[in-house]
């Protein structure tokens, strides 16, 4: 089939998965509309499905307009993260898995964490954080590879209402004290190494490296997971084994209020640097179970699987929270999926017997190339429901994912979230609806997207148009604010169009009234799923000092969905050079992190600018997009011919 036969091709539920299903396409409608109609009803009901200290009274306080954005939900009640997502599972699954944990290297043990073991895991690291200071409201900073005590260090820091951060293990120092500095946390909780794909990251050199300077204060809680030789910092750093013999496993639950922050998440912006997005306690855990259970149509007793990162928010709502919420057997992986071959996400599902498996479209992109030996050399009949996240997915990719993957037997659920969003905002449902490859499709339950005209801010009513994406309603999982500074999530989210959440995608909605979503629309790229700011790669460039000016663009890359291409003007006096080329990729490897790796540098003796200095990215996007015809009007440029030779030196 060409793109265009397969982008035009949908699958209807089969009858078997409709019978299965939660919801099917009339519950869907009738749930959707209960949801729009009555939201107080709705998310009253839904919110029985966690277990409330103190009940609330109040569902939903909100409002969007600018200058007195807050959003509140079930604010007079209390409960706790922590005793909802292990304790209250102890009566009925004390003896069921709660995590499965599938290292780097299968050659090595697999682990499988009940939830008892997960309670008193989760009560000892609380106790270690309570003796190392660790108070009700304090910022906890946890930069840890995919491994258990990653997901006991986010519940111990639940249990005692202490806010999590956790930094993807693959950013770099400078980027991790950052953050630590930016919500101003007094305790990291690391590892010695992190294996991954066999390879190896020394995570307590780069907690070293970041706490040098003004950050040589904060204390570190140290998992040994490979027993290398690591760097101490005496009286400042803690051995998690050692610290965990000396404190009981009984901790008690702290009673937190609905809108207490759970945690931080530093995500990318189109300006400036990360910002902290806070998500707190009720309204996000009943959003995750909820979605969690809808989306993949989470049976009890099944075995799901999210090989996203708990570094980034995906691992969060749906690789603990959610499915923990939920009673589920959740798995974490440590590893890659080509290693130690391409067919190691396949046989992982064959081992644990996965049901539902969620993943990004770079990491089907990159396995599809490998050859469908890798897949149909294993089994994968325990797969009912696919997933991805992340970024749109080509139709070609959810051919693949959706015949040699799943067999032509198993629905893709194709989810468009947000870090700011906590949940999934659409999404089909395996069930209900009829699959449209590369489209997220319908809205989740009690959720308003809007179409917006990008100029006149109007709302573009009917179907078969596109505009960009906005929210017209809160739900419960909406960020609430960014750490410290109310006033950028103000202008971030709601100052472009007043009274709604803005999105920045921009997104299509089809004749049948089903939603595409196109892509940012502002200077934010997403790379292999990762989603970075074009800002910050341009401040880690010009902080090098051959460097004097850096303008970053996204362009169309096979694999990674979008790669990183760069416009370097050279200060005065430096030639251009592999070398020097060379050097600036690691540069920007060690300010940022590897995801954040230059896939293009193009040395740009000017940069296309407007008579009062403004970088016309626009045409530097065309140029990188090798789309020269469309290059618009560049008579407004101060100098109309550097872009001549931006042309004729185009990589
Ligand atoms: C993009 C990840 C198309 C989108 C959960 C969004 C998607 C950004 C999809 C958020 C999807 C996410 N189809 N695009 N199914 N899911 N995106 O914060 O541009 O890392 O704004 O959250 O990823 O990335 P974030």
């Amino acid at each position: 089939m060409t793109e265009t036969a397969l982008a035009t091709a949908t699958y209807a539920p089969s009858e078997a998965t409709r019978k299965h299903a939660h919801v099917d396409a009339a519950t869907y409608d009738k749930m959707y509309a209960a949801s729009i109609n009555d939201p107080d009803g709705f998310w009253s009901e839904q919110a029985q499905r966690v277990d409330w200290i103190k009940p609330f009274t109040k569902v939903k306080d909100v409002n969007f307009d600018l200058g007195n954005v807050h959003i509140k939900w079930f604010e007079d009640g209390t409960l706790n993260v922590a005793a909802n997502c292990v304790d209250r599972h102890l009566a009925t699954r004390g003896d069921q898995t709660a995590i499965i944990w599938e290292p780097d290297d299968p050659k090595d043990a697999a682990r499988h964490i009940t939830y008892k073991e997960l309670h008193g895991q989760v009560g000892k690291m609380a106790n270690v954080l309570k003796a190392m200071g660790v108070k009700k409201g304090d910022r906890v900073v946890i930069y840890l590879p995919m491994i258990p005590e990653a997901a006991y260090a986010m519940l111990a820091c639940a249990r005692i209402g202490a806010i999590h951060s956790v930094v993807f293990a693959g950013f770099s120092p400078d980027a991790l004290g950052a953050r630590v500095t930016g919500c101003d946390a007094r305790v990291v909780i690391t590892a010695d190494t992190a294996p991954r794909g066999g390879r190896a990251t020394k995570l307590k050199d780069n907690v070293n490296q970041a706490l040098r300077h003004d950050l040589n204060d904060v204390k570190c809680l140290v998992v040994r997971r490979t027993g290398d030789q690591i760097a101490w910092r005496d009286g400042l750093d803690f051995w998690y084994h050692e610290e965990a013999d000396k404190v009981s496993s009984d901790c008690p639950p702290e009673e937190m209020n609905a809108e207490d922050p759970l945690f931080i998440l530093y995500t990318s912006g189109s300006t400036g640097q990360p910002k902290g997005v806070v998500h707190t306690t009720g309204g996000y855990l009943v959003y995750a179970a909820l979605t969690h259970q809808t989306t993949f149509d989470y049976h009890e007793g099944d075995v799901y699987w999210c090989g996203a990162d708990v570094g980034w928010v995906t691992g969060h709502t749906y690789i603990l929270y959610g499915p923990l919420a939920n009673g589920a057997t959740t798995l974490m992986f440590e590893g890659v999926p080509t290693y130690p071959d391409a067919s190691r996400f396949w046989q992982v599902i064959d081992k644990h017997g996965v049901n539902q498996f969620y993943t990004a479209p770079t990491a089907l992109r990159a396995l599809m190339g490998q050859g469908d030996e890798f897949v149909t050399q294993t089994s994968r009949k325990s797969l009912r429901i696919l997933g991805t996240v992340g970024e749109p997915i080509n139709p070609e990719a959810w051919n693949w994912y959706y015949k040699v993957v799943g067999d032509s037997r198993c629905p893709i659920v194709d989810t468009w979230w947000q870090t700011e969003t906590g949940g999934h905002m659409m999404t089909p449902l395996p069930g209900a609806h009829a699959l449209k490859p590369g489209a997220a499709q319908k809205p989740f339950f009690g959720v308003k997207p809007v179409v917006l005209d990008p100029t006149s801010g109007q709302i573009i009513e009917g179907n078969g148009v596109e505009g960009v994406l906005a929210i017209a309603d809160s739900w419960p999982g909406q960020m609430r604010t960014v750490w410290g500074d109310h006033d950028r999530f103000e202008k971030t989210y709601f100052s472009d169009y007043k009274g709604y959440y803005f999105s920045g995608d921009g997104c299509r909605r089809d004749e049948d009234g089903d939603y595409w979503i196109t892509g940012r629309v502002d200077d934010v790229i997403n790379v292999s799923g990762h989603r970075m700011g074009t800002a910050e790669v341009e401040s880690a460039l010009v902080a090098h000092a051959k460097v004097a000016e850096a303008a970053v663009v996204g362009y169309p890359h096979d694999i990674k969905g979008q790669g990183i291409y760069c416009y370097v003007t050279l200060m005065h006096g430096e030639t251009p050079s592999e070398e020097l080329r060379k050097e600036l990729r690691n540069w920007v490897r060690s300010e940022i992190g590897p995801i954040a790796s230059p896939d293009v540098i193009q040395w740009a003796p000017g940069l296309p600018k407007t008579r009062s200095g403004k970088i016309m990215r626009r045409i530097l996007r065309k140029i990188a997009e090798n789309d020269f015809g469309a290059l618009g009007d560049t008579s407004t440029l101060a100098d109309p011919s550097v872009v001549d030779d931006l042309i004729a030196n185009r990589k």
